[in-house]
């Protein structure tokens, strides 16, 4: 993983530790703890298997940001609230610099929910979240300004953040590190 160039970021409200300590069934259940939770390395063999990890979307609050990790990479998963995707939706895809509508980058009825790695698409720092212009992530490193998309929107990171294979299992679960084999169908929350 990337290393991160600055010292950690403050913690915010928004701005939580989720711990995934293990394979499919383990679930962060630290969503609540503030200011921030001490993090709990993965399982090793976790890690290195690379297995599936479950997180319970049902602790966290429309507004808020955790970090789960997955393969040892920290992926941010984030409840939007409606203005949010509005702002997410309401933009001109054509004037990206990476574009991509935000319908590609959310399951299909749960566009409340964005799941995207947590490493800036420049060099890697962590970004903060509900920071920036655009309200999404701010990278104080170099810069880099994303949307509530995930998506670059100033700045030199080159990309948006991708988004990792996942699957919602239930209406409130997701499991990261496993793709979706047909559309989900489920209607918005
Ligand atoms: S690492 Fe994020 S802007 Fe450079």
């Amino acid at each position: 993983m990337a290393t991160t160039a600055t010292a950690a970021p403050p913690a915010t409200r928004r701005d939580f530790l989720l711990i995934a300590t293990g394979a499919v069934g383990a679930v962060g259940a630290a969503a609540v703890a503030w200011p921030f939770v001490a993090a709990l390395a993965p399982d090793a063999q976790t890690v290195a298997a690379g297995a599936p990890v479950e997180v319970d979307l049902g602790p966290i609050a429309a507004g808020q940001i955790v970090k789960v990790f997955w393969r040892g990479k920290l992926i941010f998963v984030r409840h939007r609230t409606d203005a949010e995707i509005k702002a997410a939706e309401d933009v001109n895809v054509a004037t990206l610099p990476d574009p991509q509508p935000d319908s590609a980058r959310v399951k299909q009825g749960h566009a409340n929910f964005l799941v995207v790695y947590g490493n800036c698409t420049h060099l890697g720092c962590v970004p903060l979240g509900n920071e920036g212009a655009f309200k999404g992530w701010f990278c104080p490193c170099h810069g880099s300004v994303f949307d509530t998309s995930g998506r670059i929107r100033q700045g030199p990171a080159p990309i948006n953040l991708p988004v990792p294979p996942y699957t919602f299992v239930s209406d409130t679960k997701i499991r990261i590190g496993e793709e979706s084999k047909t559309a989900t169908k489920t209607a918005a929350a």
